[in-house]
């Protein structure tokens, strides 16, 4: 049986991505710190409590099982706290990824799948963003998963690294059973702060800016289901495994949301009033991110199954209302 390792495998995008991979005939191996993850969202799987930084417990792990590949989603993912504490980015998501990198190599394991994202573009000069968008960040967040990128890429050159990049867009919505979701502390997304809002489990929700260059002067987001990005990841792993080579790969609906038509969506999915007050803008957000995910749909054969705002909110619901203090 092929093995996968799934670092951070107890956050929201790798928990995701643990049924399919079973689906697939994967054996999964999660490693997380649980600093952020939760231990329910990795129920009926395999869970090593540890941390990526540490060389010796990666090593363990490695000698332990025979990993066939890794998904390597553990890192820290807060744009604002990045730009407060960027030292935590750096150590986390550059320096701890490193470690992972050369334990994988030192372990004779090549085929890599990476949690990346649009913040590696910055500011796009072009809409709809494509690979070949240059990468120029605009927070220490962005910058320190362009340089995991990089370093993969140069890993990849020397020493036969196999690499994949698939950039997300703006990740949203619950796995159809109900059984996980989005659950972050401090939770600073959109969605599910409309949701609680809906569910009067908060006041208001605050309009970071209404004066940016778009149709209604909100920010507007491409956002993508989760289960789309665990099906994309699954075709990324067929791809690495049947030779394909090391590229990377948007992922999103390319549709754009404005932040007040997210907050109509989910009014109407709720059936509730959202209560909303003015804010400023927030710092690091850029007017508009949307994505191409052609190669994705050419390379991969990937199809997203939740393409509208609307499927995507309901799903989200479902889990909020059911679970409306997350896995606690
Ligand atoms: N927003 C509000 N009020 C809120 C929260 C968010 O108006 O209370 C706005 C934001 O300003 C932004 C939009 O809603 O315009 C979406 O914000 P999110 O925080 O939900 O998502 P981001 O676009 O900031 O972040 C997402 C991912 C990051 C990734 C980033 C790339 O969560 O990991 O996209 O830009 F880095």
């Amino acid at each position: 049986m092929k093995t996968a390792l799934v670092t951070g495998g107890a956050g929201y995008i790798g928990s995701h991505c643990l049924k399919p991979l079973k689906a697939e005939g994967w054996d999964v191996v999660v490693v997380d710190n649980l600093s952020t993850g939760h231990k329910k969202a990795v129920t009926g799987f395999k869970l090593e409590t540890g941390d990526i930084g540490d060389p010796d417990f990666l090593d363990k792990i490695f000698s332990s099982h025979t990993i066939d590949a890794v998904l390597h989603f553990a890192a820290s993912a807060y744009v604002g706290e990045s730009v407060q504490n960027p030292a935590k980015y750096y150590r986390n998501n550059v320096v701890n990824g490193l470690n992972l990198l050369t334990s994988m190599l030192r372990n004779g394991v090549k085929d890599l799948i990476f949690s990346s994202t649009c913040a590696t573009y910055g500011n796009p000069t072009e809409i709809p963003i494509t690979e070949k968008h240059s990468q120029t960040p605009v927070n220490p967040y962005g910058y320190t998963k362009m340089v995991f990128e990089r370093m993969a890429t140069d890993l990849a050159r020397s020493s036969g690294l196999r690499p994949v990049f698939l950039r997300y867009f703006n990740a949203a919505g619950a796995s159809d059973d109900g059984l996980i979701g989005e659950d972050h502390d401090p939770e600073t997304h959109l969605i599910p702060l409309a949701i609680a809002t809906a569910l009067g489990l908060r006041g208001e929700l605050t309009i970071f800016g209404d004066d940016y260059p778009t149709n209604d002067g909100t920010c507007v987001r491409d956002y993508i289901h989760i289960s789309d990005l665990a099906d994309a990841h699954m075709r990324a792993l067929e791809y690495l495994r049947g030779g394909g080579e090391p590229t990377a790969f948007n992922l999103g609906n390319g549709e754009g949301y404005s932040v007040r038509q997210v907050i109509e969506t989910v009014e109407k999915v709720s059936g509730k009033p959202v209560k909303v007050k003015m804010g400023a803008r927030r710092e690091g957000d850029p007017p508009t991110l949307i994505g191409s995910a052609e190669k994705a749909r050419k390379v991969l054969g990937w199809q997203p199954k939740f393409p509208d705002l609307e499927s995507i909110v309901k799903t989200a619901y479902k889990w909020h209302e059911t679970n409306p203090n997350g896995y606690s």
